[in-house]
């Protein structure tokens, strides 16, 4: 009986331990999600800025206007502390600096949301106001990604 009982209890902590594990690793994967979602957009625009792609004012629009919707998603729960690449090496390359400067961190995603509503005001306006606004945008993800993210995993 208290050898069965030891066994359910290592069997939980075990479970617990996992659960805590997957958990951060989920918050890993939600991040990338929602800057792989800025990047798929991000790129769409490009292709019209370059004119690899034929600019069209109303594709231009909704591309602006999803970066926007994710923009507006509250994101402090991809902040989970524990989930940096000191701590899940390989896994993510968003540097420990966030959660030390976290201050500064937002500072450069202020800068990046005022160059996307920038973006959106103008991105139906044709390719020239397109390239302008998608330019300044575009130094603001670089911008935070210097000082933020790592080059590699
Ligand atoms: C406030 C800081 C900040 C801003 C602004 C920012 N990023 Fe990032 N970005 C990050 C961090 C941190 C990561 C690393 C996330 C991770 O690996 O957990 C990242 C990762 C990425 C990734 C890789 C996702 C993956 O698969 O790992 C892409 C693509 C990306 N960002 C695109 C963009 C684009 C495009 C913009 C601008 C429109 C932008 N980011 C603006 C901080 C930022």
């Amino acid at each position: 009986m208290r050898k069965l009982l030891i066994t359910a209890l290592v069997a939980m902590t075990a479970t617990t331990a996992y659960a805590a594990d997957a958990n951060k690793e989920d918050v890993v994967d939600a991040r990338r999600a929602y800057f792989t979602l800025l990047g798929h957009d991000m790129g769409a625009l490009a292709a019209m800025a370059k004119g690899e792609v034929e600019y069209s004012a109303e594709k231009a629009k909704a591309a602006a206007g999803n970066m926007m919707t994710v923009a507006s998603y509250n994101a402090a729960g991809l902040y989970m502390p524990g989930t940096s690449n000191a701590d899940l090496p390989g896994k993510t390359r968003a540097r420990p600096v966030i959660w030390e400067d976290m201050a500064g961190y937002q500072a450069k995603g202020k800068d990046f949301y005022q160059a996307l509503v920038a973006l959106n005001e103008v991105a139906g306006e044709g390719r020239p106001a397109l390239g302008k606004a998608l330019g300044q945008l575009g130094g603001t993800c670089k911008g935070c990604h210097k000082e933020f993210r790592a080059k590699d995993f």
